[in-house]
């Protein structure tokens, strides 16, 4: 038996099964980057269509690496949201029509609950109350859970999330595309205290976020400079100071938030959740308050159908199945499974 994960969110096709203890058998990734790159981001229609391109071979290829038959599968986890519509109905149709020819239940998924529970494949020891900080390409949010799949939301990016104000400045820096990892591994010969760059909405008053702020300070930087020719020799130092501020306004509010909430524990997940930088800052953080860190390995922060179908299971386990009828839903919030209402007082 096992369970089949698919996440069609965005610009990437994402299928993975897990064996019922929740072991990864086999996980696969189709990036779309290529197709995109000309247009300077995602265009919805051409992403739908080549998630419909690939999607049945790819489950195909999981099956067989895995050496499973698709008559085992057991439960189908699928991203419901949020994310482009059209490219969500893909992966919810197929799940769908999968889920009705075998008789088997079909798990709708919140994409930010499926990058959370990436920190449950390879262990089940996380501490609870925990802060969970998703920190990605698309979000920036800080939740308190109680325990698994129970959110209560601290706080979230005003504006652009992390991840983004990353791939901005390495467009800026014509660097490519995602460009997260581009600049963490140029930052590791810079010196992260050579430029200041602004640390936006630092104040612990709020757990919120807003970072586009960075991107304007780092563009009237190169104008000063005179362009992104005159500075190549510089460009580690520019990377390694402009992650910091983005590095210490995340731990900063996680720490913040861990502080107020009395949680025992830090989840960090997302794309971002992959900066060397990040991970280490952190972990000297949560050590000083003397609080349990849990990280996926950086292949399980950035989108994966491991994470998707872990989070199916979870949920499977708990008897929490949906009907046929399940819909995409783009706009799809994770604290609409929340604890209470409002954020604790700061
Ligand atoms: O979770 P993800 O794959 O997709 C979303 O749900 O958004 O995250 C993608 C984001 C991109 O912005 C990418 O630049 C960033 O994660 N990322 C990183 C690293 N690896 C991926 N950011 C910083 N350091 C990394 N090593
Ligand atoms: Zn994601």
């Amino acid at each position: 038996m096992h369970v089949l994960g698919i996440e069609t969110s965005c610009d990437e096709t994402a299928v993975a099964l897990l064996d019922e203890r929740g072991v990864p058998l086999c996980d696969l990734l189709t990036s779309q980057i290529d197709l995109h790159e000309k247009f300077g981001g995602v265009v919805p229609e051409i992403a739908s269509r080549r998630h419909i391109e690939v999607i049945g071979p790819m489950v195909r290829e999981v099956l067989e690496r895995s050496g499973r038959s698709l008559k085992e599968t057991q439960a189908v986890a699928v991203t419901v949201g949020p994310g482009l519509v059209g490219a969500l109905l893909v992966g919810v149709s197929f799940a769908k029509s999968v889920g009705y020819a075998l008789n088997v239940p079909v798990v709708p998924i919140n994409h930010l609950e499926g990058h959370i529970a990436a920190v449950f494949l390879e262990r089940s020891e996380v501490t609870f109350p925990a802060v969970a900080l998703v920190v990605s390409g698309g979000h920036t949010s800080l939740f308190l859970m109680s325990g698994p799949g129970k959110y209560h939301l601290l706080g979230r990016t005003l504006d652009d999330a992390a991840g983004e104000v990353l791939d901005k400045a390495a467009r800026m820096l014509s660097l490519g595309y995602p460009g997260g990892p581009i600049l963490d591994r140029l930052a590791r010969s810079g010196d992260p205290g050579a430029i200041s760059f602004p640390r936006p909405y630092r104040s612990l008053a709020s757990l919120d976020f807003s970072f586009s702020g960075l991107k304007t300070a780092l563009r009237h930087y190169l104008t000063g400079r005179g362009g992104v020719d005159a500075i190549q020799s510089e460009l580690p130092q520019i990377a390694a100071s402009y992650q910091e501020a983005i590095v210490d306004v995340l731990v900063e509010k996680s720490l913040a938030a861990l502080e107020v909430s009395g949680a025992k524990s830090l989840i960090m997940a997302g794309g971002v959740a992959a900066n060397s930088r990040l991970r280490a800052r952190m972990a000297e953080g949560t050590a000083r308050m003397g609080l349990a860190l849990f990280i996926p390995p950086p292949r399980y922060c950035t989108d994966n159908g491991a994470m998707i179908a872990m989070a199916g299971l979870m949920r499977y386990r708990e008897g929490e199945f949906a009907s046929l009828e399940l819909n995409a839903e783009p706009d799809l919030e994770l604290f609409c499974q929340a604890l209470s209402e409002g954020r604790p007082a700061l």
